[in-house]
């Protein structure tokens, strides 16, 4: 493993490196995978297309760099080891040849129905490794999948079905979640009574009843019976799209990140074992859904590329009880665990009881992603889980970056509480003031920007090239901008401070506040409304919506639940706001505009400084704001 960080002369040796010469640089970690024809060029790119083409020429399949690269030396490691919801539930494990041939037979199964290169699947699954399954077969024959969290509504669903015009769905009739069952086909069946669909795979979990429409419904376990083991791979260009993955923005609709395919594959197990510093034999766990981007590249991609054993895990933290993390820690015997501090500050509320149950001595490397990690989160992560012998990777990145940005790598790059510390080498980071202009040097403060193109970076907005224009390269000219507000400490580390946008993390989940606005404005008594985000001391943020409505023949108490419903039912529980407050106006300046500013300074409950309100329409609308806040 060339390619492998080993010390931190080596890792400042790399960054270097990767800045001075990047092409060099990156064609020579390239050179370690399989491709079928290699590379004419390694780089060609401007931001203001924008217009990145890594590996240009290049042709390959991503699929066998994890299955043909693997079968003869390592077929009979375990690719994946599943734990069911139920601990009772034997879990399951796949070999890498076995899951080699699941995969065969599934993308032959695919095949049969007429679905092929370039084709748009969806994938609305549970946990299983069958989700995974899904996805490497979409992979082999070329089709693009777009995997949509299964606890997104069904008109969530369709948005996504619709946009990216879906050819088919592979789904589940239903899902397990602690002591919840819950309906998913239903959910599919309702998302497409308006799109034209025509084929879907439906995998059988929990057996309970569900509709199968004649000519368009298929069970997984009939389609795949006769499928051949074996299935060739279709010849991809480096730059063939590889998956498409919506995410919020500030605007109301999500937009489809576009990846393809040489690029993320190169970066994805870079990062991995650099990161992780996975050693053959490990058993690493990713504790996220494969619904978001951290579970494409760290649960999927990342690790099987890089011959890993990664572990798939179908429940909850809390179920049966809040030890289950640690039940599966020590009954695997995990050497890396990767969660997100939401789940952190959730269980550290349960003390450490049923921490202490457990044998955690496994544990090598612990993971953070998706959101900043508080200091108490960090100390009580690093004392009681790892205790104090384990480095923590807070892993700074988004949906477009593909792949992690900025961390510590385990073990090598010193760590900080609260800090992502310092970029992977590749990655040239940038912090601007609010005119664009570069803050050098060090104790400096502003919006983080990416300089120079990196191989898993976001290629367009799926169908929308301008949007993916005007939302990342537009805003500071020549650098893709985050929508992070960042610090660079005295020592040149990073501390990422939250979106300076509007969009809102609650849970890890990201958010447009414009998105949950459209939703609650659905409610037919609703006038206008207008959401920010809070603190929240498990969430992160919580979600707090004002809003204005037409209160006839209706008390408050059950508008307000009628609105979170109306939520739930758009986007999905995860968008349900905590608080819901209904108030006579919103501050706007004169021109229209609403000043959140005000209503995060409400919701926040830092009253003190409201700063300059005589700009606005109506200033004594914030006074009744504030009588009135929840
Ligand atoms: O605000 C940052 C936050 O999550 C955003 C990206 O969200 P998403 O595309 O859903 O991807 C999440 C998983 C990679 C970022 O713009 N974020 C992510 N990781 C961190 C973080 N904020 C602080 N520290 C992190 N480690």
């Amino acid at each position: 493993m060339s390619d492998r960080i080993h010390t931190l002369s080596g890792y400042l040796h790399e960054y270097q490196k990767s800045v001075a010469q990047p092409e060099e640089f990156w064609a020579r970690i390239a050179d370690s995978f399989h491709w079928r024809k290699r590379w004419d060029k390694v780089l060609k790119w401007n931001f203001d297309g924008p217009d990145v083409k890594w590996f240009l020429n290049g042709k390959l399949n991503i699929t066998e760099n994890i299955f043909e690269r693997y079968l003869f030396t390592i077929g009979d490691r375990p690719a994946i080891i599943w734990e069911a919801n139920d601990p009772n539930e034997a879990g399951r494990t796949l070999t890498y040849r076995e899951l080699y041939h699941e995969v065969c037979r599934f993308a032959n199964a695919l095949k049969s129905k007429g679905i092929g290169k370039g084709d748009k699947v969806i994938i609305y699954m549970p946990m299983v490794p069958e989700a995974a399954i899904a996805m490497l077969a979409c992979a082999r024959i070329g089709a693009v999948h777009s995997v949509v969290f299964a606890g997104f509504s069904s008109n969530a669903l369709a948005d996504r079905v619709n946009d990216c015009e879906a050819k088919a769905i592979l789904t589940s009739d239903g899902n397990f979640r602690g002591a919840k069952k819950i309906d998913v086909k239903s959910v599919v069946d309702q998302a497409l009574e308006k799109s034209s669909v025509e084929t879907v795979i439906v995998y059988q979990r929990t057996n309970q009843e569900v509709t199968m429409v004649e000519g368009r419904d298929y069970w997984w376990h009939d389609v795949v019976a006769n499928e051949s083991s074996e299935s060739p791979a279709e010849e991809m260009d480096s730059e063939d799209m590889l998956f498409i993955l919506y995410t919020s923005g500030s605007t109301g609709k999500p937009k489809g990140v576009v990846h393809t395919t040489g690029g993320y594959m190169v970066y994805s197990k870079y990062s991995f074992e650099n990161v992780f510093q996975y050693s053959p034999g490990d058993v690493y766990w990713c504790t996220a859904d494969i619904g978001w981007i951290t579970g494409h590249s760290y649960i999927v991609y990342g690790p099987l590329l890089a011959g890993a054993t990664t572990l798939m895990f179908e429940g909850v933290p809390t179920f049966p009880d809040c030890g289950r993390f640690w039940a599966v820690v020590e009954k695997y015997k995990v050497n890396q665990f990767y969660t997100a501090p939401t789940a952190i500050r959730a269980l550290q509320a349960y003390g450490t009881t049923e921490i202490e149950k457990y044998d955690l001595s496994s544990l090598k490397v612990l993971g953070s992603v998706g959101e900043p990690i508080n200091e108490e989160a960090w100390h009580w992560y690093h004392t009681h889980i790892g205790k104090n012998k384990c480095p923590i990777v807070d892993t700074w990145w988004q949906t477009e970056t593909g792949g992690i940005m900025v961390s510590p790598i385990a073990g090598i790059t010193p760590t900080k509480p609260a800090y992502a510390t310092l970029p992977l080498p590749g990655v040239q980071l940038c912090i601007v003031d609010p005119e664009g202009n570069e803050l050098t040097g060090n104790s400096v403060e502003g919006n983080l920007c990416i300089k120079f193109p990196w191989p898993s970076m976001i290629r367009t907005t799926y169908g929308d090239h301008d949007r993916c224009k005007q939302t990342y390269f537009s805003t500071y000219k020549g650098m893709y901008f985050t929508g992070d507000g960042v610090k660079r400490d005295h020592d040149g580390y990073y501390r990422i401070l939250g979106r300076v946008d509007d969009v809102i993390n609650v849970s890890g989940h990201r958010m447009g506040t414009a998105e949950v606005e459209n939703a609650i404005n659905e409610h037919p008594k609703v006038i206008e409304s207008a959401v920010v985000g809070y603190p929240h001391d498990v969430k992160g943020q919580g979600i707090y919506a004002y809003v204005i409505c037409d209160l006839t023949n209706r008390t408050e108490d059950n508008l307000i639940n009628e609105i979170k419903e109306m939520v739930s039912k758009i986007i999905g529980p995860i968008a349900k706001p905590d608080k819901i407050q209904i108030v006579p106006g919103l501050p706007k300046t004169r021109s229209g505009k609403i000043m959140r500013r005000i209503l995060r300074k409400v919701a926040e409950n830092s009253l003190d400084n409201m700063g300059d309100t005589s700009t606005l329409l109506d200033p004594d609308v914030v006074n009744k704001i504030i009588e009135g806040r929840q």
